[in-house]
């Protein structure tokens, strides 16, 4: 798909009294996604539901996070990280996010996320990081100008 660069410079802020959460099968298709999720990423949930969560991948996000997510999570244990994620209008939110599973009678069934705003820093930090994790392992990059 083309994207229109400047496209990708509009910000959502997160509010700070919420919390986005959604929910996969095992596969990472979404399940479910609550209010705040939908208006943050600019999807109604019929668009959301049965679609894999990379439907808000942005593009400055390394593979090696969700390498390392998905990793983390499947062996059990809680996943904790920043995300920059695209909105469906390629605009973007960051945000510090949970995952884990959910279990019923000790089974895993699904996985959850709650998502959390983070502060403007950290954007910085980790837009830097993410600039050079991606450009040290050959993926595509973008320069992207924060002052
Ligand atoms: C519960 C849960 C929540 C997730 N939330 C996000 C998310 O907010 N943004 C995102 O890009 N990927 C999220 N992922 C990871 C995606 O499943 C996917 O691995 C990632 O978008 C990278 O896409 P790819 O695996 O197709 O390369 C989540 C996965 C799970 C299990």
């Amino acid at each position: 798909m083309q994207y229109n660069e400047s496209e990708f410079f509009i910000e959502t802020e997160v509010p700070h009294d919420e919390v986005i959460t959604s929910r996969t099968d095992l596969d990472g298709n979404i399940t479910y996604a609550n209010d705040l999720f939908c208006e943050i990423s600019g999807y109604s949930l019929d668009e959301l539901l049965g679609k894999p969560h990379s439907i808000v991948r942005h593009p400055d996000m390394p593979k090696s996070v969700y390498k390392d997510l998905w990793e983390t999570i499947k062996s059990g244990n809680q996943w904790i990280g920043i995300v920059k994620n695209l909105r469906k209008d390629r605009g973007h939110y960051w945000v510090k996010a949970i995952v884990s599973g959910v279990y019923k009678d000790g089974k895993l069934v699904e996985y959850k996320s709650l998502r959390s705003p983070i502060e403007y820093h950290d954007k910085l930090e980790y837009q830097k990081l993410y600039d050079k994790i991606r450009k040290d392992n050959g993926e595509k990059t973008r320069k992207v100008i924060y002052e």
